[in-house]
């Protein structure tokens, strides 16, 4: 590949760079002031999510702030159920908010319409990467299902026992939602990649506190059969799987899903990171987002230790989750100007 190539793409190739690409999962949101601003005019968090004009601005506005070599379209993980018939709104300072699960055969049959009405967040791909520059990479992504399944079955965000209690009661009809989000996600990631996305996130959120067994099954198969359908479709686009606080099962997640990254999370030991990247994959992570908030002497020590257990191999810089929203943005301007060596000021000046 020639050094045109975005640096993320490299290193999700397999390339080991003099530095590495950095990005921030919830980069674009409200520790940003302009995106305070831009989301006071939207009607509500779903509509400004279908607004390509509006999500391709939130998308872009930490690109131009600072010199991220990644931009990740802005949309939801929740989108999904709202396109296959189950309604979501947000309640203000509240968060996620679905209606009723609708019957599975009425979710079977929503499979086929769900990525036409997801047709914007398409727009909103085909809009930033016409305004991104060629070696900054465009992410795509969806929720995972079982992450997605969690919200589906409980109806808000929760500590998911209700739905942990339903994968042991239910396994049949837990198993017919999570093929119905196998099929829909798939689909929607193929949409995504054909509209300009150059990397697709897997973002499994919830991989906590789940039985090997159950990991297996309801994490594990998932993620490889939405792989498999996005290759049978003809796309070879590189996948970032995120299995959040999967601990000690974070290995076997990278041995059995042919992603090209694995997203490690705040806890994962260097050794984990150095064998997942021993065995050919790319490892992205795993700065605290509290200590990115903190800011001080201790993130520059965490940075430079990040940098400095796992650059030898292929390594994404990013957080352990997204950043919160009353980061400071000098913090995230200074873990930034660190990565990549270019003055965050300058670019302001541009
Ligand atoms: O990372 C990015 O910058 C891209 C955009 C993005 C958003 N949500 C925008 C958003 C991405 C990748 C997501 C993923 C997402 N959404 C996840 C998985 C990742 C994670 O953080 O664990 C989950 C679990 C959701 C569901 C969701 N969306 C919740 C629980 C909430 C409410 C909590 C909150 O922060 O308010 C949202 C809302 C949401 N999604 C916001 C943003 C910028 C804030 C809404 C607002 O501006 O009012």
């Amino acid at each position: 590949m020639t050094t045109e190539t975005p640096r993320l793409l490299r290193v999700l190739a397999g390339e080991t760079l003099d530095r590495p690409p950095v990005w921030f999962m919830r980069q674009a949101g409200r520790s940003l002031p302009e995106y305070r601003e831009l989301r006071a005019r939207a009607k509500d968090f779903i509509a400004f999510c279908f607004d390509p004009e509006m999500a391709a601005e939130a998308t872009m506005q930490p690109m131009r702030r600072f010199p991220m070599d990644a931009a990740i379209v802005f949309a939801d993980i929740l989108l999904l159920p709202q396109a296959l018939g189950q309604e979501v709104w947000f309640e203000a300072g509240e968060g996620p908010r679905l209606g009723a699960l609708p019957p599975i055969g009425a979710l079977q049959d929503a499979i086929e319409g769900s990525t036409a009405k997801l047709a914007s967040i398409g727009e909103t791909l085909v809009r930033v990467r016409a305004e991104l520059e060629p070696e900054r990479a465009l992410i795509g992504f969806a929720g995972a299902p079982w992450t997605v399944a969690t919200y589906m079955l409980e109806g808000r965000g929760s500590q998911r026992e209700a739905a942990r209690t339903y994968a042991y009661e239910h396994p049949e009809e837990l198993d017919a939602l999570l093929n119905v989000l196998v099929e829909s996600t798939a689909r929607y990631l193929v949409m995504q990649a054909k509209a300009g996305a150059q990397a697709l996130k897997l973002f499994e959120s919830w991989a906590d506190n789940l039985a090997e067994d159950v990991f297996e099954r309801i994490v594990i198969g998932p993620h490889r059969r939405i792989v498999e359908k996005v290759r049978a479709a003809g796309v070879n686009t590189p996948f970032i799987g995120f299995p959040r606080s999967a601990g000690a099962l974070v290995e076997r997640y990278a041995a059995e899903v042919p992603v090209q990254a694995v997203a490690l999370d705040t806890q994962a030991s260097a050794a984990l990171g150095r064998k997942i990247q021993a065995g050919g994959q790319a490892i992205q992570g795993a700065l605290d987002n509290l200590l990115l908030r903190a800011g001080g002497p201790a993130l520059d020590a965490r940075v430079d230790t990040l940098l400095q257990q796992w650059s030898a191999g292929p390594y994404i810089f990013n957080l352990g989750h997204g950043v919160m929203p009353d980061t400071p943005i000098e913090h995230i301007a200074r873990v930034v100007e660190r990565v990549t060596g270019k003055s965050v000021k300058a670019m302001a000046a541009e």
